[in-house]
């Protein structure tokens, strides 16, 4: 028996996303239904909406959630039907030849579910990041719950689900952020922030938060920032360079995801540093510097995909530390809302105006 819920669809590119009744099927071998009960907007989101991603319109947007397990399907052992989990968008399959070196972080073959959800007129839905999390309920492939301490606020440890993962992970998974090290982080929204309490997390000597927006400069001292650069009043790469014996960072993520931020972070690294790029550049951009820096500066370029993280693993660490007050995840909810609002969070998420907004689903907040 297939369910009707809501669920907040992207039609056409551009257009506001309107809340529809959409058909969730019964759980096939290997998926799973989850009883959503909240789910982060993250720019990805709008990214959908705008074509940035594909154009396998109408999607089903959402990605940053947790929930209960209400149906599981043929030969699924992961999780049970009541386990609390959160969605991740990384099911490895464990074949690939990326798992077979045992670097599952990097799966090249992750798992979604087979079935496709619709609309009631039978319109297949792309889920957002195999996903689709802004709506009551969802299907999805078993890997991608992650059971975790069930008295953990899902609107919080949702956030792990997606765009929190990834600010963490770039600093401790991709960037390998150290006691000691200096670390700046340029752009800081709900990712670059993640990156600066990754970098709290990891003992970093140094935090520099680089912004054009003071109120984001201002939730990146809470995160752990020492220090902030406001982008808007000179130069990055000199200011980073100031506060660093003139040298530079051990470590500079780019949260942001443009030539210009991906250039200050390339020359506000000491030699032999590392860059890790985690904001996501749009097929248009290009990037010309001289060769000779590439090679005179040393060092490693990274890019971070998801935080470089494995679910399984970092998941229950990572919501073990919010439970013991160490890793602060609701200083990252500037908003909780309601299905009908995900159009004014992405005006909101436009003006700059929140980390996240998100939206609260069926009966517990
Ligand atoms: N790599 C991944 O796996 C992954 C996962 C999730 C999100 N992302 C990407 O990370 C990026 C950030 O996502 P978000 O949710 O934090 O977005 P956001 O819009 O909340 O934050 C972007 C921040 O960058 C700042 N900014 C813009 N231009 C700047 C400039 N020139 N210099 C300094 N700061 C500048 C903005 O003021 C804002 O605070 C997006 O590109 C998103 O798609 C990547
Ligand atoms: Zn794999
Ligand atoms: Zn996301």
């Amino acid at each position: 028996m297939s369910q009707t819920v809501r669920g907040v669809i992207a039609r056409a590119k551009g257009e506001p996303v309107t809340v529809e009744n959409i058909i969730i099927p019964d759980p096939g071998p290997g998926e799973v239904v989850v009883d959503i009960e909240a789910c982060g907007v993250c720019h990805t989101d709008l990214h959908y909406r705008e074509g940035g991603i594909n154009d396998e319109f109408p999607f089903l947007l959402g990605h940053e959630a947790a929930g209960i397990v209400e149906a599981i399907g043929a030969g699924v052992t992961e999780v049970a039907v009541g386990d609390f989990v959160v969605l991740n968008w990384r099911a490895v399959c464990g074949q690939c030849r990326a798992c077979l070196r045992g670097r599952p972080w990097y799966c090249f073959n992750t798992h979604n579910a087979k079935q496709k959800m619709t609309l009631e007129d039978g319109t297949e839905l792309s889920a957002a990041l195999g996903i689709g999390a802004f709506a009551d309920k969802t299907l999805v492939a078993a890997g991608q719950c992650t059971k975790v301490d069930p008295e953990a606020s899902a609107a919080a440890v949702g956030l792990l689900g997606c765009g929190i993962m990834a600010g963490l992970g770039a600093a401790i998974n991709t960037g390998n952020v150290g006691r000691g090290d200096t670390v700046a982080v340029i752009g800081c929204g709900g990712v670059g922030n993640a990156a600066i309490a990754g970098a709290t997390l990891a003992n970093a000597a140094k935090i520099i938060a680089v912004d054009v927006d003071e109120s984001k400069l201002g939730w990146a001292k809470g995160m752990g920032a020492t220090h902030t650069v406001n982008a808007s009043e000179g130069d990055v790469v000199e200011a980073i360079r100031n506060l660093t014996g003139g040298f530079g960072a051990d470590v500079v993520i780019d949260a942001v995801g443009r030539p210009e931020t991906w250039k200050q972070a390339f020359y506000a690294r000491d030699l032999a540093g590392t860059v890790v790029l985690v904001g996501v550049p749009t097929p248009e951009m290009t990037l010309e510097m001289p060769f000779l820096d590439f090679f005179s500066r040393g060092g490693s370029l990274k890019s971070s995909w998801y935080g470089d993280c494995l679910p399984s693993r970092d998941f229950p660490m990572l919501v073990d530390l919010y439970q013991q007050g160490r890793l602060d995840l609701d200083a990252f909810i500037t908003e909780k809302i309601g299905i009908n609002d995900v159009e004014a969070a992405f005006d909101k998420m436009h003006r700059g105006e929140v980390l996240r907004s998100v939206v609260i689903l069926g009966v517990s907040p």
